[in-house]
């Protein structure tokens, strides 16, 4: 059966080009014939009715905004059987036939869990955390990225005339991808993540020792927030150094901001692509970029995938932070 009324939500954390990719597929709807509507407040608005229609002239102007104008949250109702089916009838009584749903893995479990009700699903990755295992690159992260590597930059310039030792904290939730990349372009002495434990001594106090006895007279610590952080990190830095040491948490300044070209361009092909497999009358997928190409999975599928550290990007990051 065509889509006749297309539903798009954004759930979970927001990430830059978020709204990209809502412009991209309200356009792409429009093109199909399709009428769009916006959920507010990720799957919160399908429980609660809380529903915009959108037109091509409501999402003009998106793509460098940063956020997510349909809002976020995660939804505990949702995960409920009494939530699904206050969603299912929402969707039902609107005469939504097919959800674009923007967001990280919980997205997608709700994704899945509302495909099993008879509603067309097709999941897009948005998160900064480049945690999705069937895509190499989630929407947001490049420019999270770039936004940590500029507040790094300028803590390196202080250390520098103070001669300190900076421990900065990174987000990405259970993994360390933002902190390798984070890590790597800022020259960072130490790079910390939940995939690779480190020994404090032999990895970081010994080398942040010789670099001091070689002329080394300031050093950066990235610290993913899911090895540990950078508050339990830093005093045990400065014991063992004698270091004068700060600690820095980036926190949610990762998550605005607006949105860099690779996330506007990548959030707009991803938003299309979503809406063009279920104009194909595909459902339960979820949209993936693999070596620069757009792909789809089974939700299911691309829920049981592991997606680890790049072997390579972390041997890169490990060798450049020896001493
Ligand atoms: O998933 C995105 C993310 O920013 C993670 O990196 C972080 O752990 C989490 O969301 C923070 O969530 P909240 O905005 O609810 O504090």
């Amino acid at each position: 059966m065509p889509v006749k009324r297309l539903g798009v939500l954004t759930s979970g954390g927001d990430a830059p080009g978020m709204n990209a990719a809502i412009r991209a597929v309200v356009r792409t709807a429009v093109s199909y014939g399709m009428q769009c509507l916006g959920i507010r407040r990720g799957y919160n608005g399908l429980i609660n009715g809380d529903i915009v229609k959108l037109e091509t002239s409501d999402v003009s102007g998106l793509t460098g905004l940063g956020g997510t104008i349909l809002h976020t949250a995660r939804c505990k109702e949702f995960m409920t059987k009494a939530g699904l089916e206050k969603a299912r009838d929402t969707c039902k009584n609107r005469g939504i036939d097919a959800l674009v749903c923007i967001g990280g893995d919980g997205t997608f479990r709700g994704a899945l869990d509302l495909a099993q009700y008879g509603i067309s699903c097709c999941g897009v990755p948005g998160t900064i955390d480049n945690d999705i295992a069937c895509s190499n690159y989630t929407i947001g992260f490049d420019t999270a990225c770039n936004t940590a590597v500029e507040a790094i930059d300028r803590l390196n310039d202080t250390m520098q005339s103070h001669e300190r030792c900076s421990v900065v904290e990174v987000m990405g939730h259970r993994a360390g991808h933002l902190a390798v990349y984070v890590g790597i372009a800022c020259g960072a002495n130490a790079i910390l993540v939940p995939e690779k434990p480190v020994d404090l001594q032999k990895d970081i106090v010994d080398n942040i020792r010789y670099a001091r006895d070689n002329g080394r007279t300031h050093f950066v610590v990235v610290v993913a927030e899911g090895a540990g952080g950078a508050v339990s990190l830093a005093p045990r830095i400065q014991e063992a150094t004698g270091m004068d040491t700060r600690i820095t948490v980036l926190g949610h300044i990762q998550r605005g901001g607006r949105p860099n070209a690779r996330d506007r361009v990548t959030a707009s092909r991803m938003g299309k692509y979503a809406v063009d497999v279920l104009a194909e009358g595909r459902t339960n997928r979820v949209v993936g970029i693999i070596g620069g190409n757009l792909q789809d999975y089974d939700i299911t599928e691309a829920l049981k995938m592991e997606r680890g550290l790049q072997e390579s990007m972390y041997e890169t990051a490990r060798v450049l932070t020896l001493r």
